[in-house]
């Protein structure tokens, strides 16, 4: 299961023969540790004209344990909150850029990217990180601010597909009131907890301002986490945990002595059900009758059951959809109906990168992933209330039972074609999922988030 490629390829005599003949040479990706923060690593922050979303962003990464250097008429300040210092070391490098487009309205205004971007660019460590704030072109007023607004993902892709180097790049479109939504956004994606994203487009709008403490933001929250037992179940119920949730373990009866190991590693409770039951909805209800309500709920469980279309036989398309699709509507639908799930309360679903980009082979699972892109499309626009949000994930190749199930052939190249050059591993996808569960992340719904490295396939 384990990517041996990269570490033999960190290694001094792999790293030699891999650039000699041309293979790929992806980094270590550098993961987040409670022990090793971001301390010491130096962000830079910038902004075309003086927006209020620039205004928050300052306050935001001021507010980071990062030593924050803010650029202004082409000189570089480190900032403080006694003023600013101006500095000339022209080696400095920079773990983060960060910069709010959001003040952009016309075509000519897009080279302010390329000006902020282009001196620092090969002045980013390895595993550093690329941040553009744009104005979502969906709440913009004329044609030459929406679409300069949207021509900056092909900008930010074609940057990480650049970068390599285990840099990952992202846009956040923030609408203009809702700057102050952006605080957990920006500290995850600084941070080496977004190790695995890049080229993602998130959204943020003005919600309540929900503040959190930042090591334990969970703190009394009950989460409920599908498919707990092993691969990625079993990692986010570890992250949640570290999180400060009581997590509810969730697998079918064959796992009930893994589920048991795990529940009390975790200090958690945990339930054998299968999904697809018929009363599965119901006991969730009651569960959560009696513990006070649901804060999250991680839809997790997943199958494939993958055949050539024709081949294809209505029981493992049946199968398939119930598990990954149909049975986690029913839950949200009685939960939400019966009031299980408490204000600000979240749920998150997880799709693939076969639900975005289809694949041979998987007729059944990626209309059941893509299933999943309407099912939180939906329920985010017309279906929640009280702060309740709904976001996904869309992990690409990671390191799990599932994907070791790949013919080896199919499973390189899975592990190569993305930016990063290397598969993700399960705690990639766990720290999505509990920054989308951050009570502060409450300016986030119907986001579809890829974790995947930048993949070459899909939108
Ligand atoms: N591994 C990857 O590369 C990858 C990529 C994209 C998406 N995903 C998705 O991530 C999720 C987890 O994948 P994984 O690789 O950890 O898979 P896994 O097979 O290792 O774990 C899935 C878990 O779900 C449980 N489960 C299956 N059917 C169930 C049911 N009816 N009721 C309750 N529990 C049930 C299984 O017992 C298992 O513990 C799945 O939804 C999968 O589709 C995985």
């Amino acid at each position: 299961m384990a990517d041996k490629y990269v570490n033999w390829v960190s290694s001094g005599t792999g790293k030699k023969i891999a650039k000699k003949l041309g293979l790929p040479q992806p980094v270590k990706l550098k993961r987040y540790s409670p022990e090793k923060v971001n301390v010491g690593l130096n962000v830079l922050v910038g902004g075309f004209k003086n927006t209020p979303v620039l205004e928050t962003l300052y306050k935001t990464v001021l507010d980071l344990p990062v030593n924050t250097f803010v650029l202004e008429d082409n000189q570089v300040f480190r900032k403080g909150l006694g003023g600013n210092t101006p500095t000339n070391d022209e080696k400095m490098k920079f773990h983060g850029l960060v910069f709010d487009a959001s003040g952009i309205q016309n075509t000519q205004d897009l080279q302010s990217v390329r000006d902020f971007f282009n001196p620092f660019f090969r002045r980013i460590n390895e595993c550093g990180r690329i941040i553009v704030l744009a104005r979502d072109p969906d709440t913009c007023e004329d044609i030459e601010s929406a679409m300069s607004n949207r021509s900056l993902v092909g900008f930010i892709k074609s940057l990480g597909k650049e970068a390599r180097r285990g840099i990952a790049v992202q846009i956040v479109y923030v609408t203009p009131d809702g700057a102050e939504n952006l605080q957990s956004t920006i500290e995850f994606l600084l941070s080496y907890k977004s190790a695995y994203v890049s080229g993602q487009v998130i959204k943020v709008h003005k919600a309540e301002v929900v503040k959190v403490d930042r090591k334990k933001p969970l703190t009394n929250k009950l989460a409920l986490v599908t498919g707990a037992s092993r691969g990625i179940g079993k990692s986010i119920s570890e992250v949640l945990a570290r999180d400060g949730a009581k997590v509810v373990l969730l697998d079918i009866e064959p796992q009930r002595s893994a589920l048991e190991k795990l529940a009390k590693e975790l200090d958690g409770l945990y339930i054998t059900l299968d999904i697809t039951a018929e009363n599965a909805p119901q006991v969730l209800s009651e569960f959560a009758e009696e513990h006070g309500g649901w804060d999250v709920i991680v839809h997790n469980a997943g199958i494939t059951k993958d055949k050539m279309f024709v081949n294809m036989t209505p029981e493992i398309w049946n199968q398939v959809i119930n598990v990954n699709l149909a049975s986690q509507q029913k839950i949200n639908d009685v939960l939400l109906k019966e009031k299980k799930i408490n204000s600000n309360g979240r749920i998150i679903c997880v799709s693939s990168i076969a639900g975005i980009a289809g694949n041979a082979g998987q007729t059944n699972y990626a209309t059941s992933k893509t299933g999943v892109i309407g099912m939180v499309d939906y329920t985010a626009k017309h279906l929640l209330s009280d702060g309740i949000t709904i976001n996904a994930v869309a992990p690409g190749f990671i390191e799990t039972d599932m994907t070791a199930k790949i013919p080896l052939g199919i499973r390189e190249a899975g592990r190569r074609l993305n930016a990063m050059s290397q598969g993700g591993l399960p705690i990639d996808v766990a720290e999505t999922i509990a920054w989308y569960a951050n009570p502060s992340s409450s300016g986030l719904n119907g986001n579809i988030v890829r974790v995947c490295g930048l993949m070459m396939l899909g939108a």
